[in-house]
């Protein structure tokens, strides 16, 4: 079987053979010793080092490998599970340190698919794929994904950037997509703890972009307490979310000394179907 993965300069099939994959154009892309493969230009990088850095990957790294959001990992598969059959080309765009598609992957189970996890941060494939091996990790940004068009069963974007054409181009007719977004008091203590007014998120705006072309199947809260009675964990989960940017050096301090920690945690999930794949 050809491969879906598509060559950034010239758009050809891109194959991998040995440490590296290459098109029929000769265009060549080394697999860095980690096992990721950086497919991102030069022009569509934005700035020198773009997406998360290593300290919030880091972040995340440890605190999603502890746990505390798998129940929010646990309902998107579900979902998934509930709704798709056959699915064999399966994409995360804004994988970060890549927790989610390992999760989906391992719930699966099925040796006939291929995954492949796609972010514009260097640093988050680095992690992704010193953990996650028997994944395609790409270095890629959100508006340029490395596939055919028409090729992919499922994307799963969550809590990241995407391209809602580019979407639309490399899923195939009556793909789906699992997006995961914030709901209306996601981490409310926590952004109480930084700002002096706390406005509520509105998943609702995320999907008005795709409402022309994609069809919902279904939506969902996943929603729970988060307990957390451990500084490493408090630390962390304030290092990973962009607040941390936003907290002044006492307040981080402040926070990061805390031995326990509650906070709600909603995340609005939504499964879409396409049901339209001609973009305008
Ligand atoms: C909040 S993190 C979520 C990561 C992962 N999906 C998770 O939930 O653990 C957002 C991710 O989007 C990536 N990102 C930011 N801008 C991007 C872009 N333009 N294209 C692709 N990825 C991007 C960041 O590097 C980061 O890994
Ligand atoms: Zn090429």
């Amino acid at each position: 079987m050809n491969s879906i993965v598509r060559c950034p300069v010239c758009q050809q099939s891109l194959s991998e053979q040995g440490k590296a994959w290459h098109c029929e154009n000769n265009h060549h892309y080394d697999v860095a010793k980690q096992g990721y493969c950086n497919l991102l230009l030069a022009n569509q990088k934005g700035s020198a080092t773009p997406g998360d850095d290593a300290n919030m990957l880091q972040s995340r790294h440890v605190f999603l490998s502890a746990g505390h959001y798998q129940p929010v990992s646990g309902a998107i598969n579900r979902l998934i599970t509930k709704h798709c059959s056959t699915l064999r080309q399966i994409l995360d765009l804004g994988c970060g340190e890549g927790y989610y598609l390992s999760a989906l992957k391992q719930q699966l189970n099925n040796p006939d698919a291929h995954y492949y996890g796609t972010d514009i941060s260097k640093q988050a494939l680095k992690l992704a794929a010193r953990h996650h091996k028997s994944i395609n990790w790409f270095v890629a940004a959100a508006k340029n994904q490395p596939f055919l068009d028409h090729q992919l069963d499922l994307i799963l974007n969550i809590f990241a950037p995407a391209d809602w054409h580019e979407i639309q181009r490399i899923l195939k007719p009556e793909g789906h997509v699992l997006l995961a977004v914030a709901g209306s008091n996601h981490l409310q203590s926590l952004r109480e703890l930084i700002y002096e007014s706390v406005n509520a998120h509105q998943p609702e705006r995320f999907i008005e972009k795709f409402a022309a072309a994609f069809e919902l199947i279904e939506s969902t809260d996943c929603q729970f307490t988060l307990q957390l009675a451990d500084n490493e964990s408090i630390r962390s989960l304030l290092h990973m979310t962009p607040y941390f940017w936003q907290a002044g050096e006492q307040c981080r301090q402040s926070i990061e000394d805390l031995q326990s920690f509650s906070t709600p945690v909603n995340v609005r999930l939504y499964l879409l179907k396409l049901t339209n794949s001609q973009s305008d």
